[in-house]
């Protein structure tokens, strides 16, 4: 099985992260996220992933210069514009050269870590004779999601992005598809189409579009929230054993406490500073006496003497946060 795998998006709302990192290439606990999602995809059977790139490419390029993440073969293809999601879907299946005689193919955003069984779906798609075939997932709020209605088969009624409340359904796409090759026809070359916004609408109406309610662990990492949750999860056991923490290679004072958080290589957390629910990235310094509280701390920021970093701030690569600062909620530098 063959899976496109989109990762070309400006990741906007993890600014000020993914202004050096695109959002995919983040750490997840000690990975970028992508190897995560590979790994979930590979499970079931995937062997090769395209990358369909766009923003930030060379930094995919440069952590798999021999084409294989976490196992699989990738295919890097890259936009020379942002085509949206379905208009990635069809450069990347052009540019890598997808064979139509191989069946369908899966479809991920790359942000999206989950146990989803792709051999589940792929029963319903082809039982269903499905054209394509979405993921779902229950959630309490879906009004930042694609929300979708289905009949009781997982036929697709209705599929309305990011839909105004209230919104007609609490089960949402959870960003995985299964596609027939013919999905690609009714993608418009040459200008930018949304898989969410023109192309499951209109399959939904033709009949075209089914959908898996499969309800197992699903987080999109793509806001400050859920980026800092993603990886939490880890640390508590919700997906497997309890993953640790703190590197090995990161330095910790004697003195200093913390608690549920990711410290990665090379980092170092001095006395009487506290670091709890944060991730600090590699070669980041927490000064004597500082707080990083619900917080990301990125790759080689300093957080200065007594400083309190809290409520899901997100301090960028490199940036010093001064001495005594107390920052709640903030991201620096601003995000443009
Ligand atoms: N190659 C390429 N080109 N990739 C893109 C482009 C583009 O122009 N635009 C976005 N992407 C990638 C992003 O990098 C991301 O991995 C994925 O497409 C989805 O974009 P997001 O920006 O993360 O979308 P979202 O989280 O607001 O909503 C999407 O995911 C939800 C589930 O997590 C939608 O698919 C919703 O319907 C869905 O509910
Ligand atoms: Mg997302």
């Amino acid at each position: 099985m063959q899976a496109i795998l989109l990762v070309g998006g400006f990741g906007t709302r993890l600014r000020p992260l993914t202004l050096t990192t695109p959002k995919q290439m983040l750490p997840v606990l000690h990975r970028p996220m992508i190897e995560h999602v590979v790994c979930g995809l590979s499970r079931h059977g995937v062997d090769r992933v395209v990358l369909a790139l766009g923003y930030g490419d060379e930094a995919f390029r440069a952590a798999y210069p021999d084409g294989r993440c976490a196992g699989v073969e990738l295919c890097c293809v890259v936009e020379s514009e942002p085509l949206d999601t379905a208009g990635a879907v069809r450069f990347a299946h052009t540019a890598a050269g997808m064979d139509d005689s191989a069946g369908p193919f899966l479809v991920a955003n790359g942000d999206v870590i989950t146990d989803l069984d792709v051999g589940e779906m792929l029963r319903l798609h082809r039982v269903a004779g499905a054209e394509a075939t979405v993921h779902l997932i229950e959630v309490d709020d879906p009004s930042r999601y694609g929300v979708v209605v289905t009949d009781p088969d997982g036929r697709v009624g209705a599929f309305v992005e990011k839909p105004p409340p209230p919104a007609p359904s609490r089960w949402i796409n959870a960003g995985t598809y299964l596609m027939e090759p013919s999905v690609i026809g009714r993608i418009d070359g040459g200008r930018r189409v949304s898989v969410e916004r023109e192309v499951f609408p209109a399959m939904a109406a033709a009949g075209t579009l089914w959908a898996l309610r499969h309800n197992t662990y699903w987080i999109d990492a793509g806001t400050p929230e859920t980026y800092l949750q993603a990886q939490l999860d880890l640390l508590d056991g919700r997906r497997g054993p309890a993953a640790a923490g703190v590197s090995p290679a990161a330095v910790l004072d004697a003195g200093a406490v913390v608690e549920r958080s990711v410290v990665m290589a090379g980092a170092a957390v001095g006395e009487g500073a506290m670091v709890r629910g944060s991730a600090v990235g590699v070669n980041a310094v927490i000064e004597a006496g500082a707080q990083v509280l619900d917080s990301v701390v990125g790759r080689a920021a300093t957080v200065g003497r007594g400083a309190r970093v809290t409520n899901r701030t997100l301090v960028g690569e490199g940036v010093a946060v001064p001495p005594g600062q107390a920052l709640s909620g903030a991201r620096v530098p601003e995000a443009a």
